[in-house]
């Protein structure tokens, strides 16, 4: 039986998550370096809209961001991710000095923040490889200098936190950007059920890959031994809780044992992996005021698919 030691809480976590009921695995650990690299490539596809949607806000708005933020910003991105939304803002921006990219994935992290720096050189980029939903505090250098604070947010990753968790989540960030730091969230919008659906069950199976690679992670880094083409990857729109719910689904009756503890799971066993919160912008401005924000302006584009809030923190 192979014992192997889980990273960054993985094994606690696929542990107890598979220990309770409804089973279900925080979407962080979606991202190792292979469920970043799927995660870029289902941002290429034709059925999901949010990237090149909130890429095209983004070109729109940069100017008038870049007005609103002042010169020499100190930008703290949280879940970068690739950077290529970050590649557009700090080059909006007027001349920015700082850039603190957060991620959970450490090597895509390390490899962006490189390329960040080569192509930035006068912006001090720090990589900071920490987990946004838990207290964040920079490094003491990092954000060096005294130009305005600009936390950024992009790819609706908000939305994958629910409502009272988001709440938290943007308090925390208040404190880490300080009193009138401005933040750059990325929302989704609600929309047809059909365009929502098809966004996150696309005809390739990336999305479905994706999600997979959780099981996939877990072999590989605990020792598990789930048969991931056995789970199906499913996902909808659920009206009522205004959220797309992304399970993996038992396909048969089976056993997996993982560092030496087992799990049952019947035919139709489903295991809860991420949700996607939509809002309308009434309903975004209203949370962003609960989490000790202000909205300062919204971009939304044409077909009414994404939205951009600039929000500047209340400090209270
Ligand atoms: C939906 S992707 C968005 C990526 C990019 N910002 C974009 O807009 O395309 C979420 C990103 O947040 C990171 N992430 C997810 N949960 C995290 C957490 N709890 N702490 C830090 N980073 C996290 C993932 O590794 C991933 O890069």
């Amino acid at each position: 039986m192979n014992t192997v030691q889980g990273s960054d809480g993985f094994r606690e976590a696929v542990l107890a998550g598979l220990s309770v009921r409804p089973r279900a695995i925080p979407c962080k650990y979606l991202y190792d370096a292979e469920g970043s690299a799927l995660f870029d490539r289902i941002t290429e596809l034709d059925e999901y809209y949010p990237t090149r949607t909130e890429i095209a806000l983004l070109a729109a708005s940069g100017g008038a961001i870049a007005e609103r933020v002042g010169p020499g910003a100190r930008v703290v991105e949280f879940g970068c991710g690739s950077m290529r939304k970050t590649r557009l803002l700090l080059a909006a921006l007027s001349g920015p000095s700082a850039y603190v990219a957060i991620d959970v994935a450490r090597e895509p992290l390390l490899l962006g923040a490189r390329r960040m720096a080569a192509l930035f050189p006068d912006v001090a980029v720090v990589p900071l490889v920490a987990d946004f939903t838990r207290p964040l505090a920079l490094p003491p250098d990092a954000m060096g200098g005294d130009g305005p604070v600009l936390g950024f947010f992009p790819g609706s990753t908000i939305g994958n936190m629910r409502p009272d968790e988001a709440r938290a989540f943007l308090r925390r960030a208040g404190r880490v950007l300080g009193p009138g730091g401005r933040m750059l969230v990325g929302v989704d919008l609600i929309k047809d059920p059909r365009l929502l659906d098809a966004a996150y069950d696309d005809a390739q199976g990336v999305t479905a890959a994706f999600i997979r690679n959780l099981l996939v992670r877990a072999n590989r880094e605990l020792g598990a031994d789930f048969d991931p083409a056995t789970f199906d990857h499913r996902a909808w729109w659920n009206a009522r809780e205004g959220r797309v719910e992304i399970h993996l689904v038992a396909g048969r009756r089976q056993r997996v044992e993982i560092a030496g503890h087992r799990f049952a799971f019947r035919r139709g066993d489903v295991i809860h992996v991420e949700d996607c919160y939509k809002y309308s912008p009434e309903q975004f401005c209203w949370l962003a005021r609960l989490g000790g924000f202000e909205s300062e302006a919204v971009w939304i584009d044409p077909d009414c698919l994404f939205s951009l809030h600039l929000l500047v923190s209340t400090g209270c």
